[in-house]
C-alpha cells in the first residue's frame, strides 16, 4: 500500500527493501501512503483512544504492534509561564509521559513492530540515551536482542540504566554521537541488524502521531509548533504527518515549525540564519542538553524543509537559558522535564522577547523527556536536602518556625 521515496531525488523503493538511503543519490528516504486510497475515516479514529495507534491507517505496520501503550501524552496550558511571557496560548506536550520517558517510544513501537515485519532479528542503535532506553523496552517486549553505541560519559545517568536494565547490550564508545551513529550505520549494513535510529523511515512514522495528537487536542492546528532539535529527526516527522492530514483535508494549513537547539550545537540554526542550502556539521558539540548534543544531524535536510516550507524560525538558546526554564516549567507549572525539552519553552521566551514571534499564536511546544532521565542535572542546580536530628525542635528551627 506504501512505497519508499527519495526526499531529493524522488526514486522510489518498494516498502520491504531494507534501506536508509536513497541508493541513487544517497539522500534520506521517507514513507509514502497512496493518501487518495486509503479511505481513512476522522470520525473512526476520533472513537479510538489518544495514542500512536489511534491513527494505524498511515503507520506502515500490518499485523499485531509491538506496543506498550506509547502516545496519549498530556498536553498542558502554561497558564502562569504564558501570563509572564505574555502569550496567553501557550501548551506543553508532555512527551516525558510516554512508557520509557520520552518521545522515542512512539518511534520505537513503529520501529521495533517493523522490524520484525521485515524478518529482522535483532535491532540496534546509537544514542544520546533516550533512543538506546526506548530501543532497549521496545526490544525487550519483542523478545528480541538490542544493541546501543552511547558517547561514553555524555548520556544522562537515567538512560543508561533505562538501557542496562532492559537487557540491550551497551556499548560506550571514545566518542561522539555523531561518531557513534557512522559505527553502528556500519555495522548494520555489515552484520543484518535493523538500525533504528531517526534515519529510519519507518521509526519517523511513529513520531509524526505527535502533531496528529496535538491538532486532536486542541480541536485545530497550533499556530506553531516548536521542538528541541539534535538530530532534527521529530521535528521533520511531526511537519510530515501534519502534510499528510493537510493533503487529506483534515486540517487547511500548517503550523510554523519552530525548531531550537543549544547554543553550543546548533548547526541546523546557523542553517537557517544564514540561508545555506544545508547544515555545517559541527565538530565539537558542547551542551548540558546532552540529548541534543549532536554535530551532524542526519535529518537536518528534511528539517531545513520543513522550517522554511512553513516560514518556521531556528533559534538557539544558552545552557543557561535551558535550566532556567527547567526550573521554571518545574516550580510555576509542576512539570519535570530533562534539560533538552525546556529548549523548546525556552526558545519561545527568547523568540517573544526579541519580538520574532507574535504573541497571540497558539503555540504547542514539544517537551520530550522527563525530569528523572538526567537526575544528576537536577541535583547540581538544586539545594541538597536539610539534614537534622529527629526531634521537633531541630524540625521547626529548619523551618524558621
Ligand atoms: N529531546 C530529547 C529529550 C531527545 O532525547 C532528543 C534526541 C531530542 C529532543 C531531539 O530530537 O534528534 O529528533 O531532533 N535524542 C536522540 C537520542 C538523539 O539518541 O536519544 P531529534
Amino acid at each position: 500500500m506504501y512505497h519508499l521515496v527519495c526526499v531529493n531525488c524522488g526514486a522510489t523503493y518498494p516498502a520491504d527493501e531494507i534501506l536508509y538511503n536513497c541508493t541513487k543519490c544517497g539522500h534520506l528516504l521517507a514513507v509514502k501512503y497512496p493518501l487518495d486510497s486509503l479511505n481513512i475515516n476522522k470520525a473512526v479514529w476520533d472513537k479510538r483512544p489518544l495514542g500512536v495507534w489511534r491513527y494505524k491507517e498511515l503507520l506502515p505496520v500490518h499485523g499485531e504492534p509491538v506496543t506498550l501503550q506509547e502516545g496519549g501524552t498530556q498536553m498542558y496550558h502554561l497558564k502562569r509561564l504564558g501570563e509572564e511571557m505574555g502569550i496567553p496560548h501557550l501548551y506543553a506536550k508532555h512527551e516525558g509521559m510516554n512508557p520509557s520517558g520520552s518521545f522515542k517510544d512512539r518511534g520505537m513501537t513503529v520501529g521495533v513492530s517493523m522490524a520484525l515485519q521485515l524478518g529482522k532479528k535483532s535491532v540496534a542503535c546509537a544514542s544520546t540515551g533516550n533512543t538506546s532506553a526506548s530501543l532497549a523496552v521496545y526490544a525487550a517486549k519483542a523478545g528480541i536482542p538490542a544493541v546501543v553505541l552511547l558517547p561514553a560519559g555524555k548520556v544522562a545517568v537515567g538512560k543508561v540504566a533505562q538501557a542496562l536494565m532492559h537487557g540491550a547490550k551497551v556499548i560506550s564508545i571514545r566518542g561522539n554521537f555523531d561518531r557513534a551513529l557512522e559505527m553502528v550505520h556500519d555495522l548494520c549494513l555489515s552484520h543484518g541488524l535493523y538500525l533504528l535510529n531517526s534515519i529510519n523511515p519507518y521509526r519517523l512514522e511513529g513520531q509524526k502521531t505527535i502533531g496528529f495528537e496535538a491538532v486532536d487536542q486542541l480541536g485545530g492546528v497550533p499556530d506553531r509548533f516548536v521542538l528541541p532539535v539534535g538530530n532534527a529527526g521529530n521535528i521533520s516527522a511531526v511537519y510530515k504527518g501534519l502534510l499528510e492530514l493537510q493533503e487529506l483535508g483534515f486540517i487547511d494549513r500548517l503550523p510554523m515549525m519552530t525548531g531550537i537547539q543549544a547554543a553550543g550545537s546548533s548547526p541546523v540554526v546557523r542553517a537557517v540564519r544564514e540561508n545555506l542550502p544545508e547544515v555545517v556539521p559541527e565538530m565539537q558539540p558542547e551542551t548540558v542538553a546532552t540529548a541534543i548534543r549532536i554535530g551532524a544531524p542526519v535529518n537536518a535536510e528534511k528539517a531545513l524543509t520543513a522550517i522554511r516550507k512553513t516560514g518556521g524560525l531556528a533559534e538557539s538558546v544558552t545552557d543557561e537559558e535551558i535550566l532556567r526554564m527547567q526550573r521554571d516549567l518545574a516550580r510555576k507549572e509542576g512539570i519535570g522535564v530533562e534539560p533538552a525539552s525546556a529548549a523548546s519553552v525556552a526558545g519561545i521566551r527568547k523568540l517573544a522577547e526579541m519580538g520574532m514571534i507574535d504573541r497571540d499564536e497558539r503555540i504547542v511546544c514539544v517537551v520530550t523527556g522527563h525530569l528523572l532521565k538526567d537526575p544528576d542535572t537536577v541535583i547540581k542546580q538544586c539545594e541538597p536536602p536539610t539534614e537534622i536530628d529527629a526531634n521537633l525542635p531541630s524540625l521547626l528551627s529548619a523551618l524558621h518556625l
